[in-house]
């Protein structure tokens, strides 16, 4: 299991109460990613998503970093003529994010520093973004030459406004964990020494509730998402149907019946016990 093994570019715990902590882990390259940080990365990633103890997925970095993007020596110019290397480190890019984009898991990203460049593919596929207020955010590419590629200004545009993707994509200016709220970057800003602790809230939260009901809808809100409404009308009633079959907890039964016969909770203000 990946919480057993040693990294070279990623730190991964999971801890007792089901948080797998993943950190990418070159603090004295501001956790830039290479090659082998995104083959770690595959691997972990992956490999907690079967893993029974992982209940939710934090991803952070080490230092004063959260990733500063793509490595501009090990990912790009030393890939430049190495055809075979630059393929495999960007599908393996490619893979991570997308495990990370379509795990059935909770997944949090804690930006506690520096986020330029590609590191906002891996912060765009998190469910739920919380930030140090004074983590610094940045679209740096126009500043070295090159346009946000992979699917930097993809995941860029779906998340800010078309506004603000032009401006920040054309000026390089950067921006800090509060207005990276304003923008709709990231759910939360906090102070830098209250980072963990709010995160380790919402990861309390979330191991509330039904992991089952968790991820048909996380899923269900990221694929309306590209749908008319007839669509998506159809798609979230089979996919509500789907949920009662995988639901092993019968979690919408008990959630009715604690509300309406037992008067235990209220729904509109928490989740069901769970056994
Ligand atoms: N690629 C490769 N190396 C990087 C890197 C990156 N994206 N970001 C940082 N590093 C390396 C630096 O080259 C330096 O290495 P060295 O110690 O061997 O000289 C080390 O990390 C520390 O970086 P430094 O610039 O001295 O740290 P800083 O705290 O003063 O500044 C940043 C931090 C993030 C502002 C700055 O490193 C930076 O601008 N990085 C590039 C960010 C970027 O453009 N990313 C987008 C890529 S798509």
């Amino acid at each position: 299991m990946s919480g057993n093994k040693d990294y070279s570019c990623v730190k991964v715990k999971v801890d007792e109460e089901g948080i797998a902590w993943v950190a990418f882990n070159r603090p004295e390259k501001r956790n830039a990613m290479s090659p082998t940080l995104h083959f770690e990365m595959e691997e972990v990633i992956s490999d907690l998503e079967t893993d029974e103890n992982s209940k939710v997925i934090v991803l952070t970095g080490e230092g004063v970093s959260w990733s500063a993007g793509m490595d501009l020596k090990e990912y790009f110019r030393e890939t430049d003529n190495n055809p075979k290397v630059r393929f495999k480190s960007q599908w393996a890019h490619r893979h991570w994010a997308q495990y990370l984009m379509l795990s059935a898991k909770p997944t949090i990203a804690m930006v506690n520093g520096y986020c330029f460049g590609g590191a906002f593919t891996p912060l765009a596929a998190c469910d739920i973004a919380i930030a140090a207020e004074d983590a610094t955010f940045g679209l740096s590419e126009v500043n070295w030459g090159i346009l946000p590629g992979g699917n930097v200004s993809k995941v860029f545009r779906d998340l800010a406004s078309h506004r603000d993707s032009l401006f920040y994509a054309m000026t390089g200016r950067t921006f800090d964990g509060l207005k990276a709220v304003d923008m709709g970057i990231v759910n939360m800003a906090v102070p830098t020494d209250q980072l963990r602790y709010e995160t380790v809230a919402i990861a309390r939260e979330l191991m509330e509730k039904s992991p089952a009901v968790l991820a048909f809808t996380k899923q269900a809100v990221k694929a309306v998402q590209g749908m008319d409404m007839n669509m998506a009308y159809e798609y979230l009633a089979a996919k509500q149907g789907a949920l009662r079959a995988a639901d092993k907890e019968g979690t919408r039964q008990r959630g009715m019946s604690e509300f309406l016969d037992e008067k235990s909770y209220r729904p509109g203000l928490g989740a069901v016990k769970r056994d």
